[in-house]
């Protein structure tokens, strides 16, 4: 763990939101076992209370159910005294097809609601987790942070705003601020449902029995990124000044195929020749390149991040029922 986050946050109340999602209980995780005093908040539309489980009896973990939207008294009194927000909540990618204003709602309205109360209750540290969606199809490579914006999802636009807002504040009010922009992150508990993500989709196929599916001719290049790094990540911007006002790739930089991950996958799980890739009908508005520059993030906070894409996921899918939320830690790890 982090050096600035062992120091620095430990007895600090900090709020993640979104914190009984994928990315969010593992952030919760991190900051149990440095010592904060972690309020997990959520609504579980998307989370779920299992996620978290191991953590419930821990003296520094307390669940919230509540919309970040909320902005009754009852927000009020979660933020007294809080020191940090890691505002993870999101409407995802996929719903916001189909309720898009729900989304704007959730990713930008969500996002103003809590920077509102970070003012109001004097919060000292603000860090929003965005995504590389905000730049649409990568027109710059390797692409840096200072990409244009191109949003080509109203997911993308949703989070920029919600970007925008966390900037706007930064600069409107001096709000110590970090936005974290997340790509293609992998991990446990990760939903393998059609809203999840690719690697514990194509685990769950493999596990029943069935050929993973690549959409289009899955030559599309992923960068992806170990959900613990970001773990790391967001506890160094929590704590280092040198984080304040920026922005950050916050992705490992890896360059792998849907192809040579299905490829990969079968080989893990000795499937090789039981079972075979399928292809499907491309996906409107999927992107097919990124190469991601992660040079920011590695040389302001000297984050390093998981190199040994198989040898990692090799070692994670150990444990299927773990990485597919069947089963959870016994302690926070
Ligand atoms: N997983 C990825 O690859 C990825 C990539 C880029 C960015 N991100 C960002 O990372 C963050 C976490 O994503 P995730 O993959 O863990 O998704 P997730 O769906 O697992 O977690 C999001 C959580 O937010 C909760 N939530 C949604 N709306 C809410 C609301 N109105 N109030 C309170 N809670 C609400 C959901 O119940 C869920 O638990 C999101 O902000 C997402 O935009 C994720």
């Amino acid at each position: 763990m982090s050096e600035y986050g062992i120091d620095g946050l430990r007895g600090r109340k900090v709020i993640v939101t979104g914190g009984a999602g994928f990315i969010g209980s593992h952030l919760c995780e991190g900051l149990v076992e440095v010592g904060a005093d972690v309020i997990c908040m959520d609504d579980l539309s998307a989370g779920k209370t299992t996620n978290v489980r191991h953590l419930e009896g821990r003296n520094n973990f307390h669940f919230v159910e509540m919309d970040v939207c909320d902005d009754s008294a009852a927000m009020d009194r979660v933020f007294e005294g809080v020191d940090t927000v890691f505002h993870n909540a999101a409407s995802k990618k996929n719903i916001c097809l189909i309720n898009p204003h729900r989304d704007l709602e959730v990713n930008a309205g969500g996002a103003l609601n809590l920077l509102k109360m970070t003012m109001k209750h004097g919060v000292r540290k603000f860090v929003q987790a965005s995504t590389g969606s905000v730049y649409g199809e990568p027109q710059i490579f390797p692409t840096t942070e200072s990409h244009p914006f191109e949003p080509v999802s109203y997911y993308g636009v949703s989070k920029l705003a919600g970007e925008r807002y966390v900037d706007v504040f930064h600069r409107l009010y001096g709000l110590d601020t970090t936005i974290l922009r997340y790509f293609h992150v992998y991990g446990p508990r990760q939903e393998s449902n059609e809203f999840g993500g690719v690697v514990s989709i194509f685990l769950r196929r493999i596990t029943q029995g069935e050929n993973p599916v690549v959409f289009g001719h899955g030559e599309q290049v992923r960068s992806f990124t170990w959900v613990r790094d970001l773990v790391e990540a967001n506890l160094r911007v929590a704590t280092n000044p040198v984080a304040t006002g920026k922005a950050y790739n916050a992705a490992s930089g890896i360059r792998v195929t849907i192809n040579e991950l299905a490829r990969g996958m079968l080989d893990i799980l000795d499937k090789d020749g039981a079972l075979s890739i399928e292809h499907g009908e491309p996906l409107i508005g999927d992107i097919m390149e990124f190469d991601v520059a992660n040079g920011a993030i590695r040389e302001d906070l000297g984050l390093t991040f998981e190199a040994d894409f198989w040898g990692t996921l090799r070692t994670a899918l150990g444990d299927v029922d773990s990485f597919l939320g069947r089963t959870q830690p016994a302690t926070a790890s």
